[in-house]
């Protein structure tokens, strides 16, 4: 008998398999028992608190990392690719190079080859190699790769003039989208996405979602963003208490649907508790009194089946956010004449000028990050500007938090405590273990945890170190770029409260309209790299007077 595969049965075979999962770091269980399935068409958003072990997770899907315990089962020939969480990791190679490495086999016959051809002594043997190279590459439609990949660049309406740029030259929303290319290089059967939203702006996830919608790939996506997992997915993957569990529906769904599972278990605890107290003190009133004694057996027995259901700990938490000021800023704060700097050909920072004043909350919206950034690394004396000078009062102290926190913690074998003790002031106090632990605590790093090689930190938790060595500084006048980026709900909300709070000056740029609409009272925009400058907050602006600043800076 001829065996045919069905419809049903292909199916079956592309889906991903997760058997009994378990994974545990250094004795910590992240979760146990995980057993998933997940099929073609859909898409599966996963959610959880930062360091929850989402981007773990998908390393293991990935094959990335062994699990402790069980397999996760997915057919051979599926292809599968992966855009990690760190968007910075290709920044010395080419973009050509970056999207085709979306293909590893492909792009390592690639150097071998051209490595081989550029040997001064070919011999025989070198040639054998390169003809069996020459082959597998064509196989591969590897004379194909460039115009594919130039097809897709431009698809995700970037410029196929950059293929030959270095990624380092990219701002970050061109970064993700070449990084996505490289995810969807070679039509892959499985995607995986960690935190593609990141460094997007408004524009580029809705043209993501777009694409999801229409993709025909198994996709699995992290994210904290809840516009973008209520448009594309069809399931949600829960990463908590221990476990990972899967819901149908988008991410509203799984909110009001978790949310009422807690007030059941609470609501039955409640009830199965107060019915304990009723026969604890029946027992306790009649098993002296021999004609109740009977009855009083019957209900301890009744008693000993009671069991209140432990309410799992979740790991949903909010970090203390909150930045002191060791000294009042005087009424000079910052004077910036007439900066100007062009970055790779394009005049990014235009004559610029601003005074800063008293208590101004400043938050830099719009499309040219690459500008916001450029002007925070002048103002933090990272770079120099091509013309123009800036000048800080001479009370105020500063402390920055930059877009790429990778310099920190790569190739860095400090654990935590002494990652921080790096920035902790000259003095008894703040050199004691107790006094950076009891910051890192409030950052909810506790217990072992503070032992941890800050290297294997998860984004969010890195992103919480940088946090915290901010607030360890004192100082009067914040630089934040992005620092949402990353950070869970619980911990957007932290952070957004802090610079509420905080009483000095802020300047910080950001995408999520709520962090800058409650924090800032005076917006900037690099246009051309001409700065708008408006003192208004964010809703005035994007409804009025941002036109008008617009139409006097081009009048
Ligand atoms: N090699 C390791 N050894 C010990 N702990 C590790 C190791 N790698 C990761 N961890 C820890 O495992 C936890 C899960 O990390 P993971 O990166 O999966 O979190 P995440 O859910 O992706 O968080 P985020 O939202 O911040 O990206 C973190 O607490 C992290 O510090
Ligand atoms: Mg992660």
């Amino acid at each position: 008998m001829k065996y045919e595969i069905t419809k049903e049965e292909t199916k079956e075979t592309r889906m991903i398999t997760v058997n009994d999962v378990s994974l545990n770091f250094s004795g910590q269980t992240l979760f146990k028992h995980v057993d998933l399935k997940f099929t073609p068409g859909n898409c599966y958003g996963i959610i959880g608190a930062n360091g929850a072990g989402k981007t773990t997770f998908l390393r293991i899907l990935s094959g990335d990392l062994e699990p402790t315990t069980g397999e996760v089962v997915i057919s051979k020939d599926q292809r599968m690719s992966v855009l990690k969480q760190d968007h910075f990791q290709y920044d010395q190679y080419t973009v050509l190079d970056t999207v085709i490495m979306g293909n590893q086999r492909l792009y390592d016959i690639m150097k071998e080859k051209d490595a081989l051809y550029a040997k001064e002594d070919f011999t025989d043997e070198d040639g054998v190699k390169a003809s069996e190279l020459e082959a597998e590459f064509a196989d591969m439609d590897g004379w194909e790769a460039e115009s594919d990949v130039s097809r897709l660049i431009q698809g995700l309406g970037l410029s196929e003039d950059i293929l030959y740029s270095e990624m380092s030259t990219l701002t970050a929303k061109e970064k993700v989208k070449v990084l996505l290319a490289q995810a969807l290089f070679g039509k892959p059967d499985i995607i995986l996405l960690d935190e593609p939203t990141n460094h997007l702006d408004i524009q580029a996830i809705q043209w993501l979602e777009d694409f999801i919608l229409e993709c025909e790939s198994l996709i699995i996506v992290v994210s904290h963003d809840r516009h973008f997992l209520n448009t594309v997915c069809t399931n949600i993957v829960d990463v908590d208490y221990g476990g990972i569990k899967m819901y149908v529906g988008n991410y509203e769904f799984w909110y009001e649907s978790s949310q009422m599972m807690q007030r059941l278990i609470r609501d039955q605890n409640k009830k199965k508790e107060e019915k304990i107290k009723e026969l604890q003190e029946f027992v306790s009133r009649f098993s002296a009194n021999k004609s109740k004694s009977k009855q009083a057996t019957a209900r301890r027995k009744l008693l000993d089946k009671l069991t209140v259901e432990e309410m799992p700990a979740s790991s949903r938490r909010y970090p203390f956010v909150g930045f002191k000021m060791d000294r009042e800023p005087g009424k000079e704060i910052l004077a910036v004449e007439g900066l100007t700097k062009t970055v790779d050909g394009r005049k990014v920072l235009d004559n610029v000028s601003f005074r800063v004043n008293k208590g101004d909350k400043i938050a830099f919206v719009g499309e040219d990050e690459i500008a916001t950034t450029t002007l925070f690394k002048i103002l933090m004396e990272e770079l120099e500007p091509d013309e123009g000078t800036f000048k800080w009062g001479t009370t105020i102290t500063t402390s920055y938090f930059p877009l790429d926190n990778s310099a920190f913690f790569n190739d860095c074998d400090l654990n935590l405590v002494d990652w921080l003790g790096q920035y902790t002031a000259d003095n008894a106090e703040e050199g004691t273990e107790s006094f950076k632990r009891s910051f890192l605590g409030r950052m909810l790093f506790s217990g072992d945890d503070v032992y941890k090689p800050v290297k294997v930190l998860s984004g969010g938790e890195k992103v919480r170190c940088m946090l915290s060595r901010m607030m360890l500084f004192g100082s009067n006048v914040l630089v934040l770029d992005q620092p949402t980026n990353h950070l869970d709900l619980e911990s957007i909300t932290a952070v957004n409260n802090g610079l509420i709070d905080f009483k000095g000056v802020v300047l910080f740029a950001s995408h999520d309209h709520e962090f800058v609409e409650t924090i800032a009272d005076r917006i900037m925009e690099f246009v051309d790299g001409k700065l708008i400058d408006k003192m208004c907050t964010y809703d005035d602006y994007i409804s009025g007077q941002r036109d008008e600043m617009l139409a006097r800076l081009k009048g």
